[in-house]
């Protein structure tokens, strides 16, 4: 039988690809959240509108989000997700994930979308509130050194000019704005595995969030639904 998956943690501790690896593996459908947050703040900046502005939750409310074949976050049917991963954009979203109105509409959407078993969804508040009853709930974490020094490659290869220090700050000061604002924020939840990526490998990443899943799926009984 499938089972839904929350995987939650601090910024660039590597959800979204041991999520997206772990849906392959499985057969399962893999939702990046924090990419709705973005598409967010992807709208305020192109309509020039603050944070906490209504007319920001009337435009949120009005559109439309879903997801490509390959994972790729749409707004209003447009894949826009090449520009939702910005140095500038990675802090706005944080400050964005903070405005209550907003957050409910996307954790109204994403609980639509997971309404059946087979989902990965990663985030910030997937096992504490989208998916309360998720089977398996995984609170990943790494340094914040691994943590910067791996989104100083993703930058880098992607042509990003930007230094060490600057990344490390920026991913210290969201997690500080993460775990601490009023609406949702970053907890480990108690019935949580707790996977540091630090010293590992994507690989040995996914293997031990397959294993932790492949027990529960096989404790529900081994049919493929
Ligand atoms: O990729 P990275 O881990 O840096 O960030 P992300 O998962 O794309 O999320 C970007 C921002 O959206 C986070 O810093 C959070 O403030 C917010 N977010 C959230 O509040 N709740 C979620 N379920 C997912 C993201």
């Amino acid at each position: 039988m499938k089972i839904n998956i929350a995987i939650d943690g601090p910024s660039a501790s590597g959800k979204s690809t041991i999520a997206k690896a772990l849906a392959k593996r499985l057969n399962y459908t893999h939702i990046d959240t924090g990419s709705m947050y973005r598409a967010c703040a992807y709208l305020a900046l192109k309509h020039d509108l603050k944070p906490e502005a209504i007319e920001l939750v009337d435009l949120v409310n009005r559109s439309h989000f879903g997801f490509s074949e390959n994972g790729h976050i749409l707004l209003n049917g447009k894949d826009i997700d090449a520009k939702i991963r910005s140095k500038h954009v990675d802090l706005l979203t944080s400050t964005i994930a903070q405005n209550q109105a907003i957050r409910s509409t996307l954790v109204s959407i994403q609980q639509q979308i997971a309404n059946t078993k087979g989902f990965i969804l990663d985030g910030r508040d997937i096992g504490s509130v989208v998916l309360k009853d998720a089977e398996l709930k995984v609170f990943q974490t790494a340094s914040i050194e691994s943590r910067a020094k791996r989104r100083l490659t993703e930058y880098q290869i992607k042509g990003i000019d930007v230094d060490y220090q600057t990344i490390y700050d920026e991913i210290k000061l969201r997690d500080l704005q993460d775990q601490s604002r009023e609406h949702s924020p970053l907890i480990q939840t108690e019935d949580a595995y707790v996977l540091d990526t630090s010293d590992l490998t994507i690989e040995q990443s996914v293997n031990q969030v397959y294993e932790w899943a492949k027990e529960l799926i096989e404790e529900r009984g081994d049919t493929n639904d």
